[in-house]
């Protein structure tokens, strides 16, 4: 099984960007960690980050025939982002869409994801773990789909 994760804009400031709400973890870190995961579960896994929100558009068209499934943190464009949106759906791929944060104790603004609707489930507000818990969870709803 081939899994694409997708981080999108300022996640490549982990680490430094406000520790207090996403934590002291570098993208880095991250990806290391998600790899140990990945390896645990036999699943092929391959990192992309981008600010920019026709680069990830483009990512998402491109994983069509190549990944088994994307899990993704669209960041900022979680809200505002059409274009990212009907790519997942363009492509039919199972997304799980994943935050660092709660989205849904912050702002209001937050608390509306244009994603989520295309994909399969969300997953919110445990850190670095969110990126754990995405891998595992779309990968049991790829394998679920084979069965
Ligand atoms: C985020 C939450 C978004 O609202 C924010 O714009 C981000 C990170 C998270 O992982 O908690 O950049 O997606």
């Amino acid at each position: 099984m081939k899994i694409l994760v997708i981080n999108g804009p300022n996640l490549n400031m982990l680490g430094t960007r406000e520790p207090e709400k996403y934590g002291t973890k570098t993208l880095k870190d991250i990806e290391s960690y998600i790899s140990e995961e990945a390896d645990k579960l036999g699943i092929e896994v391959n990192f992309y980050q981008s600010n920019i929100e026709g680069e990830i558009v483009n990512k998402i068209q491109e994983a069509k025939g190549i990944y088994d499934g994307i899990v993704m943190n669209p960041a900022a464009y979680t809200h505002t982002s059409v274009a990212i949106r009907d790519a997942i759906t363009a492509v039919k791929l199972p997304v799980a869409e994943i935050h660092i944060s709660n989205i849904h104790t912050r702002e209001d603004f937050r608390k509306i994801s244009l994603t989520a609707p295309a994909c399969v489930g969300q997953i919110t507000g445990f850190g670095a773990v969110s990126y754990k818990l995405g891998l595992i969870a779309i990968s049991d709803y790829i394998k679920s789909l084979k069965d």
